[in-house]
């Protein structure tokens, strides 16, 4: 596989998301860190500081490029010589939302386009960006739950 997306909020990036992007790296020559807006959710972060969260922790692999961009996730994989999606599923709760998304996309791409699933490592199947964000503005201990880049932003966001 050449160009292959991965696409989410990341609000902010989690060792969930990280975990997947190393192993999906693995998987195809460029991997594509899609920083996008889900209309659903008033991003915490601003784009750029998710987008320089992720560069800072993906400098070790060669392959990986963050990019961002608005719109339709179909339209971008149209315009972008993207060959495959990649999702990520933590449990059964997943799957459903993630077939549904999956099933319009392929309906909106103007080509073949799979998307593939890798399934969270079990470590992380309950981390969430919001649980994090959430738990840290209620001072709990979020370390090992997200890069220490990351921790350094919510430490300077939340100014602790
Ligand atoms: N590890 C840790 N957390 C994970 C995870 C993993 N492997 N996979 C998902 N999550 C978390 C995310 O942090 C997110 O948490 P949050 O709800 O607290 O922010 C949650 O699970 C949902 O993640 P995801 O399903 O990736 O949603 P998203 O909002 O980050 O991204 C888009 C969804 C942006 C890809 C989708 O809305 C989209 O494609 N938008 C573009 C518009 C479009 O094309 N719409 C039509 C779609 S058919």
């Amino acid at each position: 596989m050449k160009r292959v997306l991965y696409a989410g909020t990341f609000d902010p990036i989690t060792n969930g998301h990280l975990d997947l992007i190393n192993r999906a790296s693995k998987l195809c020559d460029c991997l594509m860190i899609g920083v996008m807006e889900n209309k659903s959710k008033k991003p915490f972060f601003s784009t750029e500081e998710r987008s320089e969260m992720i560069k800072k922790c993906t400098t070790h692999l060669k392959n990986a490029e963050v990019i961002s961009f608005d719109g339709l996730l179909a339209e971008y994989v149209n315009c972008n010589h993207i060959e495959a999606v990649i999702r990520g599923l933590r449990a059964t709760m997943d799957f459903e939302f993630e077939m549904q998304m999956a099933q319009m996309n392929a309906r909106l791409y103007n080509k073949d386009v799979e998307t593939i699933f890798l399934m969270t490592t079990p470590q992380f199947s309950f981390i969430s960006s919001s649980i994090v964000k959430e738990v840290f503005a209620l001072d709990g201990d979020v370390s090992g739950l997200v890069p220490d880049v990351v921790l350094e932003e919510l430490k300077r966001a939340f100014h602790k």
